[in-house]
C-alpha cells in the first residue's frame, strides 16, 4: 500500500483508485523524444503558438457542481475527508511546467518529483499531502501520448496521493498534421478526465490510476479549500479562457459561464473556506518597465485574461484568496492590493513554474543594457497593463526565485491560507523552504513570514 493518508485506511479494496506505487522503485534510465530539442520542433511551427487556440472540451459536470476530493479516493473518501477535518487542516501540493522535451532536462524533472514524493510520503500523520494539484505543461513538447509515461507516470509513480491537473500549452497545442484522436487534450482527458478508474495505456506497467475530474476546467472541493481550475489554452502567450468576442474563434464561452456560476455558488452557500483560482499562464509574469533595464523572461502575463476573471469576480461579488499559475520558469510571488465591496483585500498572486523543465532568469540583458533585477517588494503597478482599473490599488513583486526548481506546499485550515515555497535540492528537505504567505480567510489581509 502506498504511503500517505491513504496508508491510515484499510485495503486495498477492489475498483478503487490507485496512486503510488506499493514499492519504492528506482529512477528510470531511458528516456525517448522523437525530437532533439524543443527548439528543433519550435522552429517549424512557429507563429501558429500565437494563433492556434483549441476548442474547449465541455465539462461532463454542471456548471455549479464542484468535484469532491473524496471522490478521489473512492470507497475511502469518507474516512480520508474525516482525517483531514479532524486533523483541523489540509496540506497540499502545486506545481507547474514538470515535463522534460529532453534527455538533458529529465534529471531535474526527476529531482523536483522526488523531492515531492519524499515530502508526502516522509510528512508525519496530520501533516501529509492530501493532493497535488498540477498547473499544467505535463508533457512536452506538446502532450504526445508516447510520452506521458516517462515525463508523467514514471516521474510521479511513487507519489502517494491523487494528482489533478489544469492542461497547460503543452498539453494543448495541436502540431499540424497529428492524426484524428490524437489531439494532446484527448490523451489529457483520457488520463485526468477519465469517467473510470482505470490504468490507462499510457501508465504502461505502472499502476496509478486515471484521475477522474469531470473537465480540463473544474472545481476541486477538498476540506477547507475550493480550487477553481480554468483551461488558459494553447498559446505560448497570452493565455486565453474564453472566445473574447470573437478574437478566438475555435474558443467557446464555456469557462465564463462555469467561474460565474462557480462565484454564485460560493456567494450563495457563504461558503467559509479558502477560495483559489488556478490558470496555467500567469496574471503577471515580471518584465522591467523600461528596456535600459533588460527584457522581461520567457513569458509575459495576461493581463485581458485577468480583466475577464476580474469582472466575473467583481460581478459576483466573491474574490479569490489567492491566484496560482505556472508556464514562466520560475518562481514569483505577488501582492495585489485590491478595493472589493468597499474593504481592501490583499491578494497574493503566485507564480511556480519551476517544476522540472527548466528555470529560466526573471530578467535579460537587452541591447547592450545588463539585467537589473527587481527589490524584494518592488512597485510593478504597470504590469496591470493599459487597462489597470482604478480598484487595483498595489502591485508588488514581494519575492522570487529564477534559479532553482520548486513547488508549493499549501495548508489551510479554518483562519489561514498558507503558500509555502520549496526549493528542491538547495539543502535538506526540512530546510527547503524559501518563501511562505499567509492570509487570512476572513478579511483577505496578508503576511509574509
Ligand atoms: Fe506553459
Amino acid at each position: 500500500m502506498a504511503r500517505g493518508l491513504h496508508s491510515h485506511l484499510a485495503g486495498p479494496i477492489f475498483h478503487e483508485p490507485v496512486f503510488g506505487e506499493t514499492d519504492q522503485l528506482p529512477d528510470p534510465n531511458g528516456f525517448s523524444t522523437e525530437h532533439a530539442s524543443d527548439t528543433e520542433l519550435y522552429k517549424q511551427i512557429g507563429d501558429l503558438l500565437k494563433t492556434e487556440v483549441v476548442a474547449i472540451p465541455p465539462s461532463r459536470a454542471a456548471d455549479d457542481d464542484v468535484f469532491p476530493l473524496a471522490e478521489a479516493y473512492g470507497n475511502h473518501g469518507p474516512q480520508v475527508t474525516k482525517l483531514i477535518e479532524d486533523a483541523g487542516k489540509i496540506i497540499f501540493h502545486a506545481l507547474g511546467d514538470s515535463g522534460a522535451s529532453n534527455a538533458g532536462k529529465y534529471a531535474n524533472e526527476l529531482r523536483v518529483a522526488d523531492q515531492v514524493t519524499l515530502d508526502a510520503a516522509s510528512s508525519s500523520p496530520g501533516n501529509q499531502p492530501a493532493f497535488l494539484f498540477h498547473l499544467g505543461d505535463i508533457v512536452y513538447n506538446f502532450g504526445e501520448a508516447q510520452y506521458y509515461y516517462d515525463q508523467f507516470y514514471e516521474p510521479f509513480r511513487n507519489y502517494p496521493a491523487p494528482i489533478f491537473a489544469i492542461p497547460g500549452n503543452h498539453d494543448s497545442f495541436v502540431v499540424p498534421g497529428t492524426a484524428d484522436g490524437h489531439e494532446p487534450l484527448t490523451t489529457f482527458q483520457r488520463n485526468f478526465c477519465s469517467r473510470e478508474r482505470a490504468i490507462t495505456r499510457e501508465a504502461g506497467s505502472l499502476h496509478r490510476t486515471a484521475m477522474t475530474q469531470p473537465g480540463v476546467y473544474f472545481a476541486l472541493d477538498a476540506p477547507f479549500v475550493r480550487i477553481i481550475g480554468l483551461f488558459s489554452n494553447a498559446l505560448e502567450d497570452p493565455g486565453v479562457i474564453s472566445n473574447e468576442d470573437g478574437k478566438w474563434p475555435a474558443a467557446s464561452d464555456l469557462q465564463i459561464k462555469f467561474l460565474r456560476a462557480q462565484l454564485k455558488k460560493i456567494k450563495d452557500e457563504n461558503y467559509q473556506g479558502a477560495v483559489l483560482i488556478a490558470t496555467h499562464h500567469p496574471p503577471f509574469s515580471y518584465a522591467p518597465q523600461h528596456s535600459g533595464s533588460g527584457t522581461g523572461g520567457n513569458h509575459a502575463g495576461s493581463t485581458e485574461m485577468l480583466r475577464q476573471i476580474d469582472g466575473i469576480c467583481r460581478s459576483e461579488g466573491v474574490y479569490p484568496h489567492a491566484f496560482l499559475s505556472a508556464h514562466a520558469h520560475n518562481y514569483q510571488r505577488y501582492t495585489r492590493i485590491i478595493d472589493f465591496a468597499g474593504k481592501e483585500f490583499d491578494v497574493p498572486f503566485i507564480v511556480c513554474g519551476d517544476g522540472g523543465h527548466n528555470v529560466n532568469p526573471l530578467v535579460r540583458p537587452s541591447r547592450g543594457h545588463r539585467a537589473e533585477e527587481p527589490h524584494s517588494g518592488a512597485d510593478v503597478k504597470y504590469l496591470e497593463g493599459k487597462h489597470k482599473p482604478a480598484w487595483a490599488k498595489q502591485l508588488l513583486l514581494e519575492k522570487y526565485d529564477d534559479q532553482n526548481y520548486g513547488y508549493l506546499r499549501i495548508h489551510v485550515d479554518k483562519n489561514e491560507l498558507k503558500i509555502g515555497f520549496h526549493q528542491v535540492g538547495v539543502r535538506s528537505l526540512a530546510q527547503s523552504r524559501y518563501d511562505m504567505v499567509t492570509v487570512n480567510l476572513a478579511d483577505h489581509t496578508m503576511v509574509a513570514n
